[in-house]
């Protein structure tokens, strides 16, 4: 376990309000959140509803009776929490490792305030180390797996054991390694030009606060 996921994630909690929508992240680090989040629920009678970013989250928030809502019944999420793969030094991420990028960017979107919860080993300079996940659509994939390779990287198609892994939309990812990502913002907007791109990890300009935790202790970073 790594305590410094689980001191960011429960810190999280706090800046959670009674009769608030939360965008419930996905990822280890967020299950953290939820966890604590559930205690504040049935023990102070919490009222919140969340809108989960994966089926991962929503199965979990289920079992840990945490009320869910979804977008047919609200339209403005007043708070999501989400984890991440790397923060730059703008608080741009790279995200969708877990593979929820596209429900992730939806919900994240929609929310007033983003707060980040990670441990310090996701805090980068520049985004890009960890390969770029890309979702994509199943029909034609090696095509526009060819036309991403354009832009100075190897994508790589995302699997789970042997068979090709296929996204909670049903579509598939490509995780790319460039060298560095020294323009996320005109990288994210170009890719997002190229027929069969659905989304890409690439979150730039959304982050309001990110919360880690160094040695035990909380550290915020917000600008
Ligand atoms: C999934 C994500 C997650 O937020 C990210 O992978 C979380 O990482 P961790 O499990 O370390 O909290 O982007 O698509």
């Amino acid at each position: 376990m790594d305590i410094n996921k689980k001191i960011a994630g429960e810190e999280a909690v706090n800046y959670i309000k009674d009769g608030m929508t939360i965008g419930l992240g996905s990822g280890s680090t967020v299950n953290w959140m939820l966890k604590k989040l559930a205690n504040r629920v049935k023990n102070e009678g919490l009222n919140i509803k969340g809108i989960p970013t994966s089926i991962k989250t929503e199965l979990l928030a289920k079992d840990l009776g945490i009320p869910l809502t979804n977008f047919t019944d609200v339209e403005q999420i007043d708070l999501a929490i989400d984890g991440a793969d790397e923060v730059d030094n703008n608080l741009n991420l790279l995200k969708g490792g877990g593979g929820s990028l596209v429900r992730e960017k939806i919900v994240d979107a929609m929310a007033k305030k983003l707060i980040i919860i990670i441990d310090e080993s996701k805090l980068v300079t520049h985004l890009g180390a960890f390969p770029l996940p890309i979702e994509i659509l199943p029909f034609g994939w090696n095509i526009t797996a060819k036309h991403i390779a354009n832009f100075g990287c190897e994508p790589i198609l995302r699997k789970k054991e042997e068979d090709v892994f296929v996204s909670d939309n049903g579509n598939y990812i490509l995780d790319c390694k460039f060298d560095r990502i020294l323009h996320p913002k005109s990288l994210h907007e170009n890719l997002k030009l190229l027929v069969g791109v659905v989304e890409t990890g690439l979150f730039v300009g959304m982050t309001d606060k990110v919360i880690t935790a160094r040695n035990g202790e909380i550290v915020m970073i917000q600008h």
